[in-house]
């Protein structure tokens, strides 16, 4: 027995298998889907072994030996209620166009996650080691802060497509005149109007970060982290050195799903490791509506965050009088009972999205068009129906139907015709199935699952004490380098004096030649 044990601890040591590491995954924001993905991260590093603390406004109690949740639930607090409530947006009582508001909510959010203090017992123990600090880019770059607390590498997750934000924080900004920015649905190439206005939005949005958004965040991270780093006798270093610190970013994106543009070597697309390799079954009843929907069976979710009860009467109605007309069986994700509801219309409370999608009988996704919606469909090769509402949702859309395997509908009272319209083009032409069964193909052929690969480079960042090896050196050659500002420079200023030496060379040999000419004479 005593040999055996010894064998097996000299194989464990040598191929390295009791490698646990202690990794700190941060995602404050109290949004279930964002919390989906910081979940899904949870979930794939403790299934490879490691031992994970998760500061989430979603704790579950007691769900894993290796994981300690930091409840960050006050966080809610910060929420308007009412701006995800479909009814209010449909009577446009918001408007997300406010990009100021916007930031500042970040900054609160990250003043009141650093001070809950759930995480501040973490933050305040000079005994506690981590060795990674994951965290969800959102407009903030305060994040990166923490791992220079636990003096460990930091790994962003953006859970957009690549946009210049995020790339200009490990390699440099994207060229707008080919490369779309966050919020932009335009696919390149680009009209001139098009790359105008994307320019216009790169420098807009880098001058606001330069000039003003940069010193908030570092005044935040210096007044709401600084005394950690005291208490640890460290000195505060400057955010520019924490900031362009960033080992690694995950990216929520595949080119199935965006544009093949070119990206730094520490950025790693894994965009679909929220979703399970294998499908869970669907429950009994569930199972046996779509088996038997002999006609196909059409979908309909608005997501986790916006209820369809709280759609106005009238479009309730609408859509149910539609859906009774057509052969087909409709699942509508549906928080309440509904009275006289057509034969053909099922409602559930809660919908398994997964396994429905997976469903051979699912042949149409009506969605409010979320990231994580939309890269379920093309994972399940599902065509859809987008009613976007808020947010990126709009985008994703926009680019689903450039992609070819959407159809928009615009939220609003006098919807219904244009809804009806869409649901008949979605059912009997059979482009949208085939297009996202083609992106669905390109999707699953990748040499390695994103859930594996997110493991990997998490362990290899890690393996490597923050994967220097992996960072461009572009973030070291300033701007007026990188343009050769310089070189202009030295043309400008030595341009002139050629030619007053050239002019003057040609002024004395004419001088010259005149001396020799009135000698002759
Ligand atoms: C942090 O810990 C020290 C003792 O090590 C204690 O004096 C201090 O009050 C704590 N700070 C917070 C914010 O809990
Ligand atoms: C930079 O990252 C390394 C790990 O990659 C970490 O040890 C160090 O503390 C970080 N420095 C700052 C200033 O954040």
């Amino acid at each position: 027995m005593g040999s055996w044990s010894g064998l097996f601890l000299t194989i464990a040591v040598f191929f390295n298998i009791s490698d646990s590491y202690r990794i700190l995954v941060v995602f404050p924001l109290p949004s279930k889907s964002h919390n989906i993905l910081g979940v899904n991260i949870v979930k794939h590093l403790l299934k490879a072994g490691h031992k994970v603390t998760y500061i989430t406004p979603f704790p579950v109690k007691n769900s894993h030996p290796n994981l300690q949740e930091l409840d960050v639930s006050e966080n809610f607090d910060k929420k308007n209620e009412r701006m995800l409530n479909v009814n209010a947006l449909l009577n446009k009582e918001f408007s997300f166009d406010n990009p100021i508001k916007m930031f500042r909510y970040t900054i609160d959010l990250f003043e009141k996650t650093v001070q809950n203090p759930n995480v501040v017992k973490v933050f305040n123990d000079t005994n506690q080691k981590f060795d990674a600090v994951i965290a969800e880019w959102m407009y903030n770059d305060a994040y990166s802060g923490i791992a220079t607390l636990f003096d460990c590498p930091f790994i962003w997750l953006s859970t957009m497509e690549p946009h210049s934000i995020i790339l200009s924080l490990i390699d440099e900004s994207t060229n707008p005149a080919y490369v779309p920015d966050s919020l932009s649905s335009n696919i390149p190439p680009f009209n001139l109007k098009e790359r105008v206005s994307g320019l216009f939005f790169q420098l807009l949005s880098s001058a606001f970060k330069t000039f003003y958004w940069n010193g908030v965040v570092e005044r935040e991270f210096e007044r709401l982290l600084g005394p950690y780093l005291t208490q640890r006798g460290k000195a505060i270093p400057s955010f520019n050195d924490v900031n362009y610190n960033v080992s690694l970013v995950l990216g929520n994106s595949h080119v199935s799903l965006g544009q093949a543009i070119r990206l730094p070597q520490n950025y790693k697309p894994i965009g679909g490791y929220h979703i399970d390799t294998d499908v869970k079954p669907l429950p009994e009843d569930l199972k046996k509506l779509l088996d038997n929907a002999k006609n196909g069976l059409i979908y309909f979710s608005m997501g986790s965050n916006l209820k369809s009860k709280d759609l106005p009467d009238e479009l309730k109605r609408g859509f149910l009088n539609i859906f009774s007309n057509l052969k087909q069986t409709v699942l509508w994700k549906f928080e309440e009972a509904i009275n006289d509801l057509p034969k053909n219309v099922h409602i559930a409370q809660w919908a398994p999205q997964h396994s429905i999608l997976a469903h051979p009988n699912c042949i149409l996704f009506i969605t409010h068009g979320g990231l994580l919606s939309t890269t379920e469909t093309v994972h399940f090769g599902k065509p859809i129906i987008g009613i976007p509402v808020f947010g990126d949702q709009f985008t994703n859309m926009e680019r689903a139907v450039k992609k070819g395997f959407a159809i928009k509908v615009t939220l609003s009272y006098t919807m219904l015709d244009e809804f009806k319209v869409a649901i008949d083009e979605a059912l009997n032409n059979p482009r949208y199935r085939n297009k996202v069964r083609e992106l669905s193909a390109i999707y699953h052929d990748r040499p390695v699952s994103p859930g594996k690969e997110l493991v990997h480079w998490v362990e290899h960042v890690v393996r490597t004490r923050g994967a220097p090896h992996l960072r461009s050196p572009a973030l070291h050659v300033p701007f007026y380098q990188k343009y050769y500002l310089d070189l202009l420079g030295l043309i400008v200023v030595i341009l002139p004096i050629i030619i007053i030496v050239i002019k003057q060379e040609l002024t004395l040999n004419s001088m010259k030649k005149e001396n020799l000419k009135t000698k002759k004479n």
